[in-house]
């Protein structure tokens, strides 16, 4: 079956970022966003993935995204699913958010997400690889939620009530033991929703390994030995156990030590973790191959090809990754892409050969 093509045809912003007011029509399938530092490519991306997955990409603060002196902000977009056209609103005032389809608002965010998919590739996804593990998480659940349509119902629930043990915890003096009916009671929510996110990370996870290997190995055109293992204390005990097991330690502490909230993604190059070993060319291949593993499974999971916003990529890309990506992108029937780079001319020569699906747009 063939993925329904996703096509973003325009997008107005007011009030975001900063843009007061603006509009603009998309018509080419690669759409090349060019302007010098400042003059607001990123930000017009993130308003695309706004649109998209409910949420910013460069501040998990909504109020961050509205403009200086503001009081809210608005995004419009009108996209073609196929042949159907579907406007998409979203809205922030006095720090609520709102997203409509086609006029009617949605009760809940997650209902969103995985209809209008995207995948976004910045520089700032090094600390994918550098960074803590809560930033392979929040990789991993933008992957699920737009995957799988009740993941993110399970990860809000699991979190409120994560929130609700950790407040007691904290709230019972030391020394003295909290609620243990109470304790329970949020044990046994805690785990029945902490067991669904982790089943379905680890029915998916198998997937992931895969494609981000065989992306691997294409890219960067070598054999070299790459590892992905999904760490969760879950693969030994479930998780009403292991709250369990470490009550104890937790009252002392005053926090859940452990649970679906500490998972990680290992990612190993030669046995060796690729963050003390890897060369700078081994992690963009690495990085690549991880974003466009989310962007086939996405697309895999849910019959609709994502949307794929490149931000400021091309400048330190040597010949044979950008060759491999333009390949990708180029491949028929993938979707619509969105581009960013201070230089026109470095564009134009990389997508040469793809002239009639080339649009450009410059901001001054
Ligand atoms: N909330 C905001 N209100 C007004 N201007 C903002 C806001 N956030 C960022 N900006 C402005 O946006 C500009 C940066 O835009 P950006 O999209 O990062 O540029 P580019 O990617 O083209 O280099 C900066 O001038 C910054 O001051
Ligand atoms: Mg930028």
């Amino acid at each position: 079956m063939e993925p329904l093509n996703l096509f973003l045809q325009s997008i107005s912003l007011t009030q975001f970022k900063n843009y007061r007011k603006a509009h603009f029509d998309f018509t080419g399938k690669i759409v090349c966003i060019t302007g010098n530092n400042g003059k607001g490519k990123t930000n017009l991306l993130d308003a695309i993935y706004y649109l998209c997955f409910a949420k910013s990409y460069f501040n998990s603060q909504d109020s961050l995204n509205v403009q200086h002196g503001a009081d809210g902000f608005r995004l419009e977009a009108r996209f073609l699913k196929n042949v159907k056209s579907e406007a998409v609103v979203c809205t922030l005032k006095q720090n609520k958010k709102e997203m409509l389809l086609n006029g009617d608002a949605y009760q809940k965010l997650s209902r969103h997400l995985g209809n209008f998919p995207v995948v976004i590739i910045a520089p700032d996804d090094a600390v994918l690889i550098n960074g803590g593990s809560e930033q392979r998480r929040r990789f991993w659940d933008s992957l699920l939620t737009q995957t799988d349509a009740l993941y993110l119902d399970d990860l809000i629930a699991y979190q409120k009530v994560l929130q609700q043990r950790n407040g007691l915890l904290k709230n019972t003096p030391a020394g003295q033991s909290p609620d243990n009916t109470l304790l329970s009671v949020l044990d046994s929510r805690l785990s029945e929703y902490g067991n669904h996110i982790f089943e379905k990370r680890k029915q998916y996870f198998p997937l992931l390994r895969e494609k981000v290997k065989a992306l691997y190995r294409q890219i960067s055109g070598t054999e070299e030995a790459i590892e992905l293992i999904y760490q969760s204390s879950l693969m030994q005990t479930n998780l009403q156990d292991l709250l369990l097991q470490n009550r104890t330690k937790d009252i002392l502490l005053q926090r859940t030590t452990d649970g679906i909230h500490r998972d990680d993604l290992v990612f190993l190059l030669d046995n060796y973790a690729m963050k003390q070993t890897a060369s700078q060319g081994q992690r963009k291949n690495f990085l690549f191959a991880l974003k466009l593993a989310q962007y086939e499974l996405i697309e895999a999971g849910r019959h609709i090809t994502p949307l794929l916003l490149l931000d400021d990529i091309f400048e330190k890309l040597d010949h044979e990754r950008l060759s491999h990506l333009v390949r990708f992108i180029s491949r028929h029937n993938f979707g619509q892409v969105f581009i960013t780079d201070t230089e026109e001319e470095r564009l134009k020569k990389i997508f040469q050969g793809e002239a009639d699906s080339l649009q450009f747009i410059t901001l001054k």
